[in-house]
């Protein structure tokens, strides 16, 4: 039977392949991001795609993605939260003073990676469907083993506890709850202008499969962790990195 799939940062990158493989299976996907013209352009391509534009940071913008739900579908099947950065695309801080500059990587990162998901799951909890419902989080390898500035890093491993409490509490509900930690992911806006050879070598070089992840790598396990075979299966961090966490 064809699913309701609410889809964070479903415009770009990780979130619209997650649209796409879902949309394979005849879904519904409410894709949800900032900017409209980029939902626009992926609900084009995705079918059975519903845009809907929001600020995850923002309580209303939470609020207004479970209005169209409420509207549209009244309960959500599938909930995956792929709205985050590490804030190397957010504005840069006003001040140049280091304390300020330290608060404003803090607050961005942990506004854009774990309040986001936070408040999107907490306005859609009594609309998950029981029994059968799935909620995904996107960490990173980043939550394992740091990512220079720390406040990337804190702001994914935060969503850890959030979603094993989150299981808990669901799992009477028939809900399961799992975390997908990636890798290098190329072919997403996450990196903006900042990759470079270098910077991509080195990181393909810590794989053991000699290579960087796809969009697709990460949506399929999104996509199986999902589905009916996976049903005893939750609060686990699921990592998709070429096995880049233990290394060479
Ligand atoms: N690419 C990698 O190497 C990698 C590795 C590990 C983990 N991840 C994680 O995977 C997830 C997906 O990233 P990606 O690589 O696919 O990058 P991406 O293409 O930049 O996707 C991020 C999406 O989040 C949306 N978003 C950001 N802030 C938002 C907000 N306040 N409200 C609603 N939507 C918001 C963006 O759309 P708008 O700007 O229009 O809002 C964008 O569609 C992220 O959580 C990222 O941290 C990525």
């Amino acid at each position: 039977m064809a699913r309701t799939v609410v889809i964070s940062g479903g415009g770009t990158g990780i979130g619209f392949a997650t649209a796409l493989a879902f949309a394979r299976d005849g879904d519904t996907t409410v894709l949800v991001g900032r900017r409209p013209e980029a939902l626009r352009r992926a609900a084009e391509t995705v079918a059975g795609a519903v845009a809907c534009p929001a600020d995850l940071t923002r309580p209303e913008g939470a609020a207004t993605v479970a209005e169209l739900v409420a509207e549209r579908f009244g309960t959500v099947d599938v909930l995956v939260h792929s709205a985050g950065g590490n804030g190397g695309l957010e504005p840069a801080a006003e001040s140049g003073d280091p304390l300020a500059a330290t608060a404003h990587d803090w607050t961005v990162n942990f506004r854009l990676n774990t309040l986001t998901a936070v408040l999107l799951t907490e306005a859609l909890r009594d609309r998950l469907a029981s029994p059968g419902g799935r909620v995904l989080f996107l960490s990173s390898i980043a939550a394992f083993r740091g990512s220079g500035s720390g406040a990337y890093a804190a702001s994914k491993a935060a969503l850890h506890p959030y979603a094993f409490d989150l299981a808990r509490d669901l799992g009477p509900r028939g809900v399961t709850v799992n975390v997908v930690a990636p890798g290098l992911i190329e072919d997403t806006e996450f990196f903006g202008d900042s990759m470079t050879p270098e910077r991509r070598q080195a990181r393909i070089d810590e794989t053991l499969n000699g290579r960087a992840g796809t969009p697709g790598d990460v949506a399929e396990t999104v996509h199986w962790l999902a589905s009916h075979a996976a049903g005893h299966l939750t609060a686990q961090v699921i990592q998709v990195n070429g096995g880049a966490e233990r290394g060479r």
